[in-house]
């Protein structure tokens, strides 16, 4: 189950995501915003930031309009690891490397087809453990 998130920057781009997630049979719970009204991006990154971490949902993609502000909040949510991405393969080592639960994206930087293409390669990519997980726990020391 993934957890979608988005401000009103990014909501046009959480639809996008949400129409090939329909077209693939892949499961989410979007938690908003559903609108183009102004809203506050921490609060959103919080919420799907907390959802990850409770298990209700494996991994989590934030959207606001440069992608920016959802990963500085949603990385200070103790135990989450948000990496801002706007190219395929940090994507991939988003996810490989950091094992990042989340990533989020920016409706104003990045094209609907680049975004749907960076999607499938961090939901297609798995943590390669090793030398990889040691620095991953290095990075989780840092927060106690
Ligand atoms: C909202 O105007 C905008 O600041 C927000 O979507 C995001 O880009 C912040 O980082």
């Amino acid at each position: 189950m993934i957890a979608l998130g988005s401000d009103h920057g990014g909501v046009a781009l959480k639809e996008v995501i949400k129409e090939y997630f329909d077209e693939n049979n892949i499961a989410y719970k979007d938690y908003g915003t559903q609108a183009d009204v102004p809203m506050d991006y921490p609060d959103i990154a919080k919420d799907v930031a907390e959802k990850v971490l409770a298990g209700e949902c494996d991994k989590g993609i934030l959207f606001c309009g440069t992608g920016i502000g959802v990963s500085i909040a949603a990385n200070k949510v103790k135990g989450i690891r948000a990496a801002h991405v706007t190219d395929v393969f940090s994507a991939k080592m988003a996810k490989e490397h950091n094992n990042a639960q989340i990533i989020c994206l920016g409706e104003r930087i990045t094209g609907p087809g680049l975004a749907v293409e960076i999607v499938k390669a961090y939901l297609e990519s798995e943590h390669q453990g090793g030398r990889h997980q040691r620095r991953v726990d290095k990075i989780m020391a840092i927060e106690n």
